[in-house]
């Protein structure tokens, strides 16, 4: 834990050096001057500060672009931060409010609208990827994660240290620690422990006058606040600490297709039925896609079951004959693994890679693909009647993209036993499960993108009989501009919860109370960021 003292002893002084006048020539020459000139910084600040001219400027800004949708935007930083330790977060956010400029904060840059990394605004990105510490404390059962780390090095730093002991968070390797904790972030031991925000125990944040805080000093709303109510609204975010959850030294995994003439339908019916009340050691997450079947010679949907059970195979063959034996899984199906090799294996699903690589891959940075994409998402009450299922199977069938596929995660378990308002995200016991919808296409082109857009939105707009309404509820982490997006500057919050009452239903409100207090003036702010009440809303 050595970091962490370290942090304590740079405590800011900011406020006695610098005054708050407006300065006329706001540019980022002055931004750059002031950094330079930042008292107790600590490493040396010209060598993590990048402007367009620098040489580096433009692999660095790509480093971590995920969505190469944006890869070509004309919005760019016009500084780029790559912080070495807290003292230069400090003086980043300081120096960017007094010369007029707005600050992007990356971790992991898979935001599905490229919000950490583009805004039409003159702005300073600051790029978090240089702390990504990693300290697991087996015999506590704990571990301290900078923001900058991706989930991958997090699941592979907890294996180094124990066999039995994992964390529940989503399944791409290469999402950061910082956007994914701000927003929720599941996978597919949430129907056993909840979601990685249900386990974050302590954090230390940076607030927008450059204090750094944990827990105590910040207070329980402000720490209520950050677990789930979206990235960069309340400050930057530099650690937090979660506690590890036990796992079997023996998990088991699969990942079994069904065709529609394998009766890939009713094998859903019956799923929506069972999926959210089994064990819940067991999570069985649905991918839907149009494929080209190899057997039949012919286009037809394709439903990969995509399973991880928290025990081994003798135990999950009868569990799956009596809960769900239209799907027929056979042991031949199912793999016996390590948790590690779960995440691996889930991981590849994802990628489209074999799944028997070695745990390493999961420290691997370098995205497989260069795919442009958009995403929504919806929640499910009821289970979609069998018309339902069958005039979404027509849309893709008639789709005009290549690549589109929707996934169901199912809830139940330990998310019916959280309460809606626990924490900022409040999709528990209300759903049976999770709608992921995902589009993506490699070609350049306004054309291409425009018709990979509407067919998503006719997708969505299919969906509504079907999905939960009043409000239709959404998940901030497949981030969404379609469902509305703030004014630049100033937002109603009235105007906000077009949006914000999709992604945090009742907890909205307080969300921007927390706000209110903590960013007064709003220096923290995108197109989807809690607004600030005025005196009557408070
Ligand atoms: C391929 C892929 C697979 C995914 N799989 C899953 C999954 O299995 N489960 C799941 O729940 N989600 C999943 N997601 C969604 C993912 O959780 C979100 O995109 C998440 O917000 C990404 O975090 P990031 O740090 O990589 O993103 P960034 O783009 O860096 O950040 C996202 C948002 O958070 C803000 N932010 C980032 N870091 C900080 C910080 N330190 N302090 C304050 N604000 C910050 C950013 O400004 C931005 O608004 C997936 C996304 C992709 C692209
Ligand atoms: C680019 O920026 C880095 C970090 O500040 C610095 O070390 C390097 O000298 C710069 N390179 C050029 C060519 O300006
Ligand atoms: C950016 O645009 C250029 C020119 O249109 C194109 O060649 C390049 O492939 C694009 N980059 C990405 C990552 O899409
Ligand atoms: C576990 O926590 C206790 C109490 O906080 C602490 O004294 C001990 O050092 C911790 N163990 C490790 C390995 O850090
Ligand atoms: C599909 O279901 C029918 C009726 O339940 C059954 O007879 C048939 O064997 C199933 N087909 C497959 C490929 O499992
Ligand atoms: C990391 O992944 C990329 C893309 O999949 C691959 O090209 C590269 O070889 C990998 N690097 C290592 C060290 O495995």
């Amino acid at each position: 834990m050595k970091y962490l003292s370290s942090y304590f002893t740079y405590v800011t002084v900011i406020a006695l050096f610098f005054s708050f006048q407006p300065s006329s020539a706001d540019s980022h020459e002055n931004f750059v001057r002031c950094l330079y000139n930042y008292p107790h910084i600590t490493n040396t600040i010209s060598n993590v500060v990048y402007t367009q001219t620098n040489s580096s400027y433009s692999s660095l800004l790509d480093h971590t672009i995920e969505n190469h949708r944006f890869s070509n935007s004309s919005s760019k930083p016009l500084v780029i931060v790559t912080p070495l330790d807290v003292s230069q977060i400090q003086a980043t956010i300081i120096c960017s409010q007094r010369h007029g400029l707005q600050i992007r904060t990356r971790s992991g840059g898979h935001d599905y609208e490229g919000l950490s990394y583009v805004a039409g605004v003159p702005f300073v990105l600051l790029d978090l990827s240089n702390l990504r510490q990693i300290a697991v404390d087996e015999e506590n059962r704990t571990a301290w994660v900078q923001s900058g780390a991706t989930l991958g090095e997090l699941y592979y730093r907890i294996s180094q240290k124990s066999k039995t002991l994992g964390f529940p968070a989503g399944v791409c390797a290469t999402v950061g620690i910082g956007g994914h904790f701000s927003g929720g972030g599941y996978g597919l031991m949430m129907r056993k422990y909840g979601i990685a925000a249900d386990n974050v125990i302590d954090a230390h944040i940076i607030d927008v006058n450059g204090n750094l805080l944990d827990r105590q000093a910040m207070g329980e709303d402000l720490f209520w606040a950050i677990r789930g109510g979206g990235g960069a609204s309340f400050g930057v975010i530099v650690a937090w600490k979660v506690n590890l959850v036990p796992v079997p030294s023996t998990v088991t995994v699969f990942d079994v297709s069904r065709t529609l003439e394998e009766n890939a339908t009713e094998i859903i019916q019956k799923w929506q039925v069972v999926a959210n009340k089994l064990d819940e050691r067991i999570m069985i997450r649905v991918d839907i896609a149009r494929v080209n079947s190899r057997q039949h010679g012919k286009v037809t949907i394709k439903a990969r079951f995509v399973s991880l059970f928290l025990g081994g195979v003798e135990e999950l063959i009868p569990l799956m004959q009596n809960s769900l034996p239209e799907l027929g899984l056979d042991r031949k199906d199912c793999k016996e693994t390590s948790w590690i090799g779960s995440a691996v294996f889930f991981n590849a699903v994802l990628i489209g890679t074999s799944g028997n690589e070695p745990p390493e891959v999961m420290l691997n940075r370098t995205q497989l693909h260069l795919w442009k994409y958009k995403g929504k998402s919806d929640y499910v009450t009821q289970p979609i009647p069998v018309e339902g299922l069958q005039g979404l199977w027509r849309l893709l069938y008639e789709a005009k993209v290549e690549n589109a596929q929707l996934q169901f995660a199912p809830y139940g378990g330990r998310m019916y036993e959280i309460s809606e308002s626990e924490i900022p995200f409040s999709h528990r016991s209300q759903y049976i499960f999770h709608i992921h919808y995902w589009v993506t296409w490699q070609e350049e082109g306004d054309g291409i993108a425009q018709r990979h857009m509407n067919f998503i939105r006719r997708e969505y707009k299919y969906m509504e009989p079907y999905v939960s309404n009043s409000p239709r509820a959404a998940y901030i982490n497949y981030r969404d501009l379609d469902i509305g997006v703030n004014n630049n500057g100033y937002t109603s919050y009235t105007q906000a919860s077009i949006w914000g009452l999709k992604y945090f239903n009742n907890n909205f409100k307080r969300l921007a109370k927390v706000k209110t207090k903590v960013d007064p003036k709003n220096f923290f702010r995108n197109e989807q960021s809690i607004p600030i009440l005025s005196m009557e809303e408070y």
